[in-house]
């Protein structure tokens, strides 16, 4: 057999916005490349030694070197133009899905081009909001797909994280909830046909694949291909809102990453009312335990009664959205784990913590 060197590189894909009403706070270096690492069906996921976790997984500091990631202070309208000429027609609020690699976690390369760009109706205003699982050699990325109306959860797949292959919405005959802000007691108003935030349980159990989704609350939907998904309507959520900073909504974080007892650590994302102490509207970054055997259209059957992270730099309390942690990336890399997260819908930052002895 060939000598093969495995060059371990932890990906992001990034949802990116060409364009920032804000002044940059910081000055970030922006390191870019025109060409690509390689990725194949052959390339291995996970580091030598990997450690899977158990629940919970305590002790996240934010990287004192945040924000890891923002908007480029070389880029105005003009120059954000050039990485998407295509959506410019459309929309100049059109965001789309790129990339970045790294060898440490903390320091990025980007890619110069968009990975995925709008190009279905669906999609009219903007592809966003990607979450990432990789099966059989093939990556599965769930995103949302805005057509400045209604919000739908679609597919795409891809073999080396640049090429994909889009299959359309996934979950079309779907009814969202929003949280209704103008009623004074817990209240949601339907939306019909809206879908988001579509985190994939990378494991085949009991024969299906499962995937929490939802912006609003947490509903589940199965499927034994990836592409082709079940959901019906008027299930229960598949979490009730119970701690007090998860009241107005809960969404999903990153995939659940499966423990050492074979069950699954979820990192998600809540809104909360302004009881409590927490801010009104603030987004804060939670975790629960599922046990997908016995129970995978859920409860959880546990979850921190705090979170995990919550508002506290400048870039997420004043941010291009005031008050938010949002979360969609959890690795383990170079011996920590690693949590990504947006920062007041502009900055991207992380918090680590170390593996579990
Ligand atoms: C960014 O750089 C400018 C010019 O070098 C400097 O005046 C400013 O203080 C810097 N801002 C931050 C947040 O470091
Ligand atoms: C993995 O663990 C083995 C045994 O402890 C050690 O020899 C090896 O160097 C480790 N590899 C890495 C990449 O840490
Ligand atoms: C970040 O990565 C770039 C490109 O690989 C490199 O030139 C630079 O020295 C790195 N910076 C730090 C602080 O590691
Ligand atoms: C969509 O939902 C409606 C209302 O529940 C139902 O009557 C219809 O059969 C569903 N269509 C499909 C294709 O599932
Ligand atoms: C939907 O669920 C049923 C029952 O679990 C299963 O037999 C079927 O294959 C699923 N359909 C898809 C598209 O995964
Ligand atoms: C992945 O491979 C396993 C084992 O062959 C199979 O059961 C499963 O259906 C495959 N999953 C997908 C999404 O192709
Ligand atoms: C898959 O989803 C369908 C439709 O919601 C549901 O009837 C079925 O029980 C689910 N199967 C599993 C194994 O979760
Ligand atoms: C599911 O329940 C069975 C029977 O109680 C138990 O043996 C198994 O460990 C459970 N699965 C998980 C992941 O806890």
């Amino acid at each position: 057999m060939a000598d093969r060197t495995y060059t371990h590189l932890l990906f992001l894909l990034l949802h990116l916005l060409p364009a920032f009403a804000h002044k940059s706070r910081a000055n970030l270096t922006v390191y870019s490349s025109d060409t690509v690492p390689k990725v194949t069906p052959d390339s291995v996921e996970n580091e030598e030694n990997y450690t899977a976790p158990y629940f919970p997984l305590l002790g996240f500091k934010q990287y004192p070197g945040n924000p890891i990631l923002g908007p480029n202070p070389r880029a105005n309208w003009e120059s954000a133009y050039l990485y998407n000429p295509a959506a410019i027609v459309i929309d100049d609020k059109i965001s789309t899905i790129g990339i970045a690699w790294s060898t440490d976690g903390y320091n990025f390369t980007r890619y110069t081009q968009p990975v995925l760009q709008p190009t279905a109706p669906f999609e009219a205003h903007g592809v966003e909001d990607p979450r990432i699982v990789r099966v059989n050699d093939t990556f599965y990325m769930t995103y949302t797909g805005y057509d400045g109306t209604v919000a739908r959860l679609a597919m795409a797949t891809s073999t080396d994280l640049f090429n994909w292959e889009k299959h359309g919405p996934i979950l079309p005959n779907c009814t969202d909830v929003n949280y209704r802000w103008d009623l004074p007691i817990n209240a949601y108003a339907a939306r019909e046909g809206w879908s988001k935030s579509g985190a994939i349980v990378a494991e085949k159990i009991n024969g299906v694949y499962q995937m929490q989704w939802g912006d609003n609350w947490l509903m589940s939907a199965n499927s034994t291909d990836l592409i082709h998904w079940n959901y019906t309507r008027n299930d229960l959520p598949f979490a009730q809102k119970l701690n007090v900073w998860e009241q107005a909504l809960m969404e999903s974080g990153p995939p659940p990453v499966k423990t050492r007892d074979g069950m699954w650590l979820k990192i998600y994302n809540g809104v909360a009312l302004g009881p409590g102490g927490y801010e009104t509207a603030s987004y804060n970054t939670g975790q629960m335990l599922l046990d997908m055997e016995n129970a995978s259209r859920g409860p959880p059957i546990a979850r921190l009664e705090t979170p995990l992270l919550q508002p506290t730099s400048v870039e997420e309390v004043q941010g291009q959205v005031d008050q938010v942690v949002f979360s969609e990336g959890l690795v383990e890399f170079r011996g920590k784990w690693l949590l990504y997260f947006g920062q007041g819908d502009q900055y991207l930052g992380v918090a680590t913590t170390d593996v579990q002895p």
